[in-house]
């Protein structure tokens, strides 16, 4: 690889890497292109305030550099760096917890049965909207705490577990004070209609109050909007109408779709030129070559398939076909406990077939993508400084060490974290 210089005051070099790996290009990628990396190596990366300045040789970044200057310096070697990681797909945002339900689970019972007799979303809702907004506030830091040790450096935040206007409003306030006092940049989604709450008898109602109480006050909080197609939640109709809503609103557009059973998300979402469809466990051949031919991600939750146990999503044919494939963690307390994106990227691998450089950019530059991020999730000149050190002479460690993600540093926005 060429070395990358764009002169500029260094503040910080990462010097004597054993390597470092981005995906490559500019936007998402797709199809034979989603693995596609540049790797230099070895390698050093420049960074002026919140941006990386140089990447490259050593030796031809140090001489980019100008004599005398001053800078923090780090030193890489023995180590690989990696963009910052990107969760675009994240419900941190709730109150108590379902280590009973969870339980109850190793004992037989379905998720969607424990959802149907009142527990499951609803019993969270029940909780969050219990609480007070500094505790809520509290939490959802400590969980963006636990992801920035997992490597994300970038996160979504839904809300979904208000689901009225006083704890919608709530959660998305608290989603950004939490933000404010976290190194993760956080993106706030209103999942306001994540599932009809028990104070209204069918979905039609519930959506026409949401759009009439609730989505003026909450669009404001959030850039994106999301549903839960599912049978027992929303169907087509209801989701049509909530989401057409939120894009008047200015929101971008999400849905979980095909989690359980295919009813019409994928079509749906390609109607109105959403950003994604989320899960796709129970996607069938013909639903994932329409997916693939459009400009609609594919986000895979392979935490929350090992969480609850369902099919897995048909990766391999959506990766093949050319859809814009992304990963996440589905982070909640109910079907995928689990804030941890490495994690995620080994399930990929060892059970979605995708190869670790698929997965990286997944979880980077496809991620950031899906949440309407251009200058996110690589190791590039231009981009924001979000930096792993991963503590191992072989980038593919971090797909492959499982439960080992081992981080010597991490730089969020040009700024050395540890
Ligand atoms: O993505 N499917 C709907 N929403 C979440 C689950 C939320 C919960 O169980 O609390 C999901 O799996
Ligand atoms: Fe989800």
């Amino acid at each position: 690889m060429c070395t990358e210089v764009f002169v500029a005051e260094v503040s910080l070099l990462i010097h004597d890497l054993e390597a470092a790996v981005s995906p490559k290009g500019h936007g998402p990628l797709r199809g034979g292109s989603l693995g596609e990396l540049n790797i230099h190596s070895p390698a050093s990366v420049a960074i002026a305030g919140d941006r990386i300045v140089a990447i490259g040789h050593p030796k031809e970044v140090l001489d980019g550099i100008p004599p005398g200057a001053e800078y923090e310096s780090v030193n890489g070697r023995g180590k690989v760096a990696l963009p910052g990681l990107v969760d675009c797909h994240a419900h941190p945002a709730f109150l108590g917890d379902r280590a009973g339900e969870f339980e109850l689970r190793t004992s037989g019972a379905a998720y969607e049965e424990i959802q149907a007799s009142g527990g499951g979303i609803r019993s969270t809702v029940a909780a969050t909207r219990a609480g007070g907004e500094a505790e809520l506030t509290a939490v959802i830091e400590k969980h963006l705490g636990w992801m920035l040790e997992h490597g994300t450096t970038t996160a979504e935040a839904k809300s979904g577990y208000g689901l009225d206007l006083a704890s919608e409003l709530k959660s998305l306030r608290a989603i950004y004070d939490a933000s404010e006092k976290s190194f993760v940049d956080v993106h706030p989604t209103f999942l306001g209609a994540h599932t009809v709450p028990p104070e209204f008898e069918n979905a039609a109602e519930y959506v026409g109050f949401v759009i009439r109480e609730v989505l003026p006050e909450a669009a404001p909080l959030a850039r994106a909007a999301d549903v839960f197609l599912e049978r027992g939640s929303f169907e087509v109709p209801e989701a049509r109408r909530y989401l057409k809503a939120c894009r008047e609103h200015g929101l971008a557009l999400r849905l979980h779709g095909d989690q359980f059973s295919e009813r019409g998300a994928i079509p749906l979402a390609i109607e109105l030129g959403a950003r994604s469809v989320d899960h796709l466990e129970a996607t069938g051949e013909d639903g994932a070559r329409l997916l693939a031919k459009s400009d609609v991600a594919a986000v895979l939750l392979p935490a929350c398939a090992l969480f609850l146990d369902l099919p897995l999503p048909p990766a391999r044919l959506l990766v093949d076909e050319g859809a814009i494939v992304a990963l996440a963690t589905d982070f909640n307390p109910g079907s995928s406990f689990c804030e941890s994106l490495p994690l995620v990227m080994i399930l990929a691998c060892t059970r979605l077939k995708l190869s670790p450089a698929e997965a990286l950019t997944a979880c980077t530059a496809n991620a950031a993508h899906v949440l309407g991020l251009q200058e996110v999730g690589r190791l590039a000149l231009g981009y924001r400084a979000d930096v792993l050190l991963l503590d191992a002479p072989d980038w593919r460690h971090l797909a492959y060490h499982l439960g080992g993600d081992r981080f010597a540093a991490k730089i969020k926005s040009g700024r050395l974290l540890n």
